[in-house]
């Protein structure tokens, strides 16, 4: 049985908690919060324990195998760093942190504990995304030329108004792209590779008290010479799901509505995402990250994404927002 400990009791780590229930050899068995009435909530049902620290859980005798760090953003590095260093493996929601300097922070400690750290970012793991990086592996969409992604999402201000660090600089260390249109960003950073340079432009046009962009756009010039633009927002109303595109001199491909299309000289072909019954095929997704950590930790492998993935998604997203406010191309190499 596989010990995993839920640092954040909020929204997603609600999430991770239904996440671990169902996997077969894993169980959550402490919820961390520094509101610890809000971490017995979760604990209760399942019997789990509860703290407000880490080292409160260490004090205790009760360190598990595995921290899931699910906290606000900008507390993500000093976590999983205290658990690198309690000898636990770590899963961190993304984004990974909100500097470099801090995911420089977690690398260093995983080297020097020789510890695992996995990095959420679970549309890796939809139907969709899996075929179609299977079909740019296998050559089938020939020299990939480009490639767009949209994250067209709705956000009412009371999403804002229900967090102190929800729309914060230092906390959320940023707005519709760093906090939502990440998970777009990191799939277009998946398929297309190394992004060299970003031209950007964000602003806030619909949202009240917050610091950070509710609109913005960049164009990415990728180390390949393809070409790609991405698109984030928490105020195009009515809300619709992330629509990507890849293009190559073979074939292209569109991820719409749960639905990969690929295109090519002789017809098409289709993939639809799945989820079993009471399942959504995010959550379903979620949990197939969580599957491929446990499975990593006990095959001594690396887990599908990890820190160099986690670093490559925040290192765009903040060029992107230097470039927005440098009105400057940002080279990213
Ligand atoms: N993968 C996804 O689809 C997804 C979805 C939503 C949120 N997230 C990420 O999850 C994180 C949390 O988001 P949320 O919406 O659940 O926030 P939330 O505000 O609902 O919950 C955050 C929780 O962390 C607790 N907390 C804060 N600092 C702490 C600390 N030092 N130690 C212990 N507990 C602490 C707070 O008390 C709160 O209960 C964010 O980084 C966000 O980007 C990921």
């Amino acid at each position: 049985m596989t010990d995993i400990a839920i640092v954040g009791a909020g929204f997603i780590g609600g999430v991770h908690a239904r996440l671990i229930d169902s996997l077969d050899g894993a169980r959550v068995s402490a919820v961390v919060d520094t509101d610890v009435e809000k971490a017995a909530l979760l604990a209760g049902p399942r019997g789990a324990r509860v703290a407000g620290s880490l080292d409160e859980l260490a004090a205790a005798g009760a360190l598990p195998a595995v921290v899931s760090v699910c906290t606000v953003s900008a507390g993500h590095a000093d976590l999983a760093v205290r658990a690198l260093e309690l000898g636990c493996d770590v899963l961190v929601e993304k984004p990974i942190d909100i500097t470099l300097d801090a995911a420089a922070r977690v690398a260093e400690a995983a080297e020097r504990t020789g510890r695992t750290v996995g990095v959420v970012s679970q549309r890796r793991f939809l139907d969709s995304s899996a075929a179609l990086r299977q079909a740019i592996d296998a050559g089938r969409l020939g020299h990939l030329t480009g490639g767009t992604v949209e994250s067209p999402f709705f956000r009412p201000q009371s999403y804002y108004d229900s967090g102190d660090w929800r729309g914060t600089r230092d906390r959320d260390g940023g707005g519709a792209l760093m906090n939502q249109g990440i998970h777009a960003l990191d799939l277009l950073l998946w398929f297309l590779g190394e992004a060299a340079t970003v031209t950007a432009a964000a602003s806030c046009v619909a949202h009240e008290r917050i610091e950070v962009e509710d609109v913005v756009g960049a164009a990415i010039g990728f180390a390949s010479g393809a070409v790609g633009t991405v698109f984030a927002s928490t105020a195009a109303f009515p809300e619709s799901g992330v629509r990507l595109s890849v293009f190559g001199t073979e074939g292209s491909a569109t991820v719409a509505d749960g639905r990969l299309t690929l295109r090519f000289a002789d017809g098409e072909e289709i993939v639809d995402d799945s989820a079993p019954e009471g399942w959504t095929s995010i959550d379903w997704a979620h949990r197939a990250q969580y599957a491929d950590l446990l499975d990593a930790r006990a095959a001594g492998r690396a887990p599908a994404i990890g820190l160099p993935d986690g670093r490559r998604a925040l290192a765009a997203v903040l060029g992107i927002y230097e470039s927005a406010r440098t009105a400057r191309t940002v080279s990213l190499t």
